[in-house]
């Protein structure tokens, strides 16, 4: 992009984020005693809610067709269900690696690592005590808020001292995430948020219409590794390169979605992962008129359908989430990269930084801006 354009855009952001009124208060206190705070990000299009347990999205109020203001992401009213709940991840930063590493080891310059099974028998989502049950400490930015983690040396069986920054930004309709990381040795990192949509507000994301800007996937076995194979969407069920009814073919008889219940695969991503993030996925939901479009830097993203929701999570309203109720499109590096020398690296080493960047975008059919 010509540098002209990339200021017009900076400028533009600019003016929106200033809109952005950022405001916070207690969201209790975890067992250690240690507050956890929640901070608001609203402008007239949107509202954000994140607390500091996970760096997480709590809850997105974003307009219908109509112009009614709704909530469009799956969450808790209260800390205590965060606790209590360590299988959803909802709304959370995850890492230091998101998704699936085969039999929780790998090896990295010639040392083997060896991290907690928590989904056996593979690690998921960087281990039992992953970012996502970390309290971040955080500090108010113009229009939005930065979150920051030292995840310690051996801290899951990880190498290195790690230091991540997470910034969420309000601008107009767009709630930008920018990912930023050093290590002091080498390590391996995958960061991505873990947030569920439901565009409808309530009921299942069944009806609701994806594309996915990919003509690969990574086929994945049993425990949901992937096999090391790219391969073409054409002509199967993970087709979303035009746009097709979630629930159209998600009980189809193919081996892929036996294996997973439903959509929980990560797809390889067209185009150009580079500084500027480029359009992933979009999701148009009929009920509401809401469109959500996702933007990413990052190589993939994890089209997962909520097929393990079960009902047992009681959210926002007392609302009891059971499966397929909500959706992630998870931005992230391929599962499992550490053990595949063939996928995109991993890999960050002292004196590099890492940095990636998603937009979640929301507009309706009515009016579509951007
Ligand atoms: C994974 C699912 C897993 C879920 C946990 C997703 O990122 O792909 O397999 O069940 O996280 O809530």
């Amino acid at each position: 992009m010509r540098a002209a354009t990339l200021l017009l855009l900076s400028a533009i952001t600019m003016t929106a984020t200033a809109q952005t009124k950022v405001s916070s208060a207690p969201f209790g206190k975890l067992p250690s005693g240690e507050a956890v705070t929640e901070y608001t990000l609203s402008n007239p299009q949107l509202t954000v809610k994140l607390i500091t347990f996970g760096a997480r999205v709590t809850s997105i109020l974003a307009p219908d067709k109509t112009g009614k203001s709704g909530e469009v992401v799956l969450g808790y009213d209260s800390l205590d269900s965060y606790l209590a709940d360590t299988k959803t991840y909802f709304g959370a930063i995850v890492g230091r690696y998101g998704n699936r590493i085969a039999k929780g080891t790998f090896t990295l310059d010639g040392k083997q690592y060896h991290l907690p099974i928590n989904n056996a028998p593979n690690t998921l989502h960087g281990g039992t005590t992953g970012f996502d049950r970390a309290n971040w400490t955080a500090r108010e930015l113009p229009g939005g808020v930065e979150f920051t983690l030292v995840s310690h040396d051996g801290d899951q069986g990880f190498p290195g001292t790690l230091t991540v920054h997470v910034t969420y930004t309000l601008a107009g309709e767009a709630l930008h995430i920018a990912y930023s990381a050093t290590t002091d040795k080498d390590t391996v990192l995958n960061l991505t948020n873990h947030t569920y949509f439901n565009l409808s507000g309530s009921g299942d994301i069944l009806h609701d219409s994806l594309t996915i800007n990919a003509a690969r996937y990574t086929p994945v076995d049993s425990g949901l590794i992937p096999t090391g194979q790219l391969a073409p969407v054409a002509g199967t069920p993970f087709d979303f390169q035009t746009p097709h009814v979630i629930g159209q073919r998600i009980d189809s008889a193919n081996e892929q979605l036996k294996l997973a219940g439903g959509y929980d695969h990560n797809f390889v991503l067209n185009g150009p992962s580079g500084a500027i993030p480029h359009q992933a996925a979009k999701v148009t939901d009929p009920n509401s008129g809401r469109i959500l479009t996702v933007r990413t830097t990052e190589p993939g993203v994890q089209f997962y359908a909520g097929n393990f929701l079960d009902g047992s999570f009681r959210g926002h309203g007392g609302m009891l989430y059971a499966r397929r109720t909500g959706f992630c499109l998870e931005t992230q590096h391929f599962p499992d990269s550490p053990n595949h020398p063939s996928f995109p690296t991993t890999e960050l080493k002292p004196g590099q930084t890492f940095h990636s960047n998603t937009t979640f975008l929301f507009s309706t059919d009515k009016v579509l801006h951007n």
